[in-house]
């Protein structure tokens, strides 16, 4: 891409070439895979002038760049990428992982210390649960869940009655959860933070953006100090590559990619080209996959087999949710949850029958999933706790893909008709305590 001074390129237009000059790979018009795991210095004093950068023994002069060390520090391949992933959210630094968990796990366990306080969204993804309620109190970390829908002062208020305040570290969210789609204030969060933030100590807005991809929401610009991806998801996009990426200003992305370094859980260059061949495609794809799923929405709500349908298209318009929607996102996405009539009996026979849907966990692929949340990604959160947080038995995940909604729609309906929801069986949901009476019901309401 030759610069230019008299136009901004949009960031889809930049995935093709950003970042990547062929004259220093003799002229292949792609980035090679880069499959080396150290690099040959020019000479001796190239080689110190490149490690006292690494390891922040001097600032970097004026124009001067990090050469290539080694590929647990650096690699072309992931440098590239990490430059065109920053163009989507605006970032001054990116990091990418081997995972998006590695992802989430290094930002915890940079930025909290035996003692610190982490206030977190409920729900999110069954892994982060995990490390969250499993791991961290075993190193000291206290933790704190809170639920969608609460105000700044209703935080504040969780915060205080735990009479940790002042040791709040850091402010971790999921909007939209996994699987439910509640939604939460990105922005609220932030002043929250900032609230409680000292001179000595910054309380740190650390936003899952993994259910929206780098397109549909920009943490960043809402107040976040970083945003985290499981990259597996819509930026790899073919369920071929388990991937992560953090991003947030140099400061805190310099602590980042150091513990990454000494983790040395960085992506490997195999993977880094994987995602920079996926990005080249992620605005069609992902634009494609919510013109799609909101056709299936449309569909679902107006099925006698479904109880609810949690979709961010189907917010309604006098709810608090439905400001921080318009605020916070530029499309409804393409994941949706919804609850059969019934149970897991019914959920499964649903899944049991689909035809083209492939029934996998994972999702923001070209292809379109299905799941049941409760006894797949979910199912290590303790059985009381995940049916407080709406994810009850009878309700199932799409991922909603790239095909022709027609045959997407034509395999829900057909696995439907399968499933004998039988007219005395009533959707039992008195034990849960999220609030998503944000989404509207066409037909049916929820029995309680
Ligand atoms: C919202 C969310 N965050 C993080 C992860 C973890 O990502 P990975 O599987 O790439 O480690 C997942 C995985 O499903 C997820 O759904």
């Amino acid at each position: 891409m030759k610069p230019v001074s008299n136009h901004v390129f949009s960031p889809e237009s930049m995935m093709m070439s950003y970042g990547y000059k062929p004259e220093l790979s003799e002229g292949a018009i792609k980035c090679p895979i880069f499959q080396t795991s150290t690099f040959v210095f020019k000479n001796a004093e190239e080689g110190k002038a490149f490690f006292e950068i690494a390891y922040g023994i001097r600032e970097k002069r004026v124009n001067e760049e990090l050469g290539l060390i080694y590929s647990r520090l650096n690699n072309p391949d992931l440098e590239i990428l990490e430059n065109r992933l920053c163009l989507w959210d605006k970032a001054e630094e990116c990091a990418v992982f081997e995972s998006g968990m590695s992802a989430i796990t290094t930002v915890l366990l940079e930025f909290l210390k035996p003692g610190d306080l982490l206030l977190y969204s409920m729900p999110v993804y069954g892994g982060t649960d995990h490390f969250i309620n499993t791991f961290l109190p075993k190193i000291g970390v206290d933790v704190l869940g809170f639920l969608p829908g609460m105000s700044e002062i209703e935080m504040k208020e969780v915060i205080q009655s735990s009479g940790k305040a002042e040791r709040l570290a850091m402010i971790y969210i999921e909007t939209p959860a996994n699987p439910t789609n509640t939604i939460i204030d990105i922005s609220a969060c932030a002043k929250v933070a900032n609230y409680y933030s000292t001179i000595d100590k910054q309380v740190l807005t650390a936003v899952d953006n993994t259910y929206m991809g780098p397109l549909w929401q920009h943490p960043l610009k809402h107040g976040a100090d970083l945003v985290l991806y499981s990259a597996t998801k819509y930026i790899g996009g073919h369920s071929d590559v388990i991937a992560g990426a953090v991003l947030g200003n140099s400061t805190l992305m310099k602590r980042v990619k150091t513990l990454r370094t000494f983790l040395g859980n960085m992506a490997s260059p195999n993977t880094g080209w994987l995602l920079m061949r996926s990005l080249e495609t992620l605005k069609v794809r992902m634009d494609q996959q919510a013109y799609n799923a909101q056709k299936v929405a449309d569909f679902l709500l107006s099925h006698p087999k479904v109880a609810k349908v949690y979709y961010l298209g189907n917010i309604k318009k006098d709810t608090p949710e439905y400001a921080i929607y318009k605020k916070q996102y530029n499309s409804a996405g393409a994941m949706l949850s919804f609850d059969i009539f019934g149970g897991e009996k019914e959920a499964f026979a649903f899944l049991n029958n689909l035809k083209m849907i492939q029934l996998a966990v994972s999702l923001g692929s070209t292809e379109s999933l299905a799941e049941h949340p409760a006894s797949m990604t979910h199912a290590g959160i303790e059985e009381s706790h995940r049916i407080e947080l709406g994810i009850t038995d009878s309700l199932i995940r799409l991922s909603i893909g790239v095909e022709n909604f027609n045959d997407i729609i034509w395999d829900i309906e057909q696995a439907l008709l399968s499933v004998d929801t039988g007219s005395e069986i009533e959707l039992k949901m008195e034990t849960v305590s999220i609030d998503s009476s944000c989404f509207s019901t066409k037909k049916f309401s929820v029995q309680s």
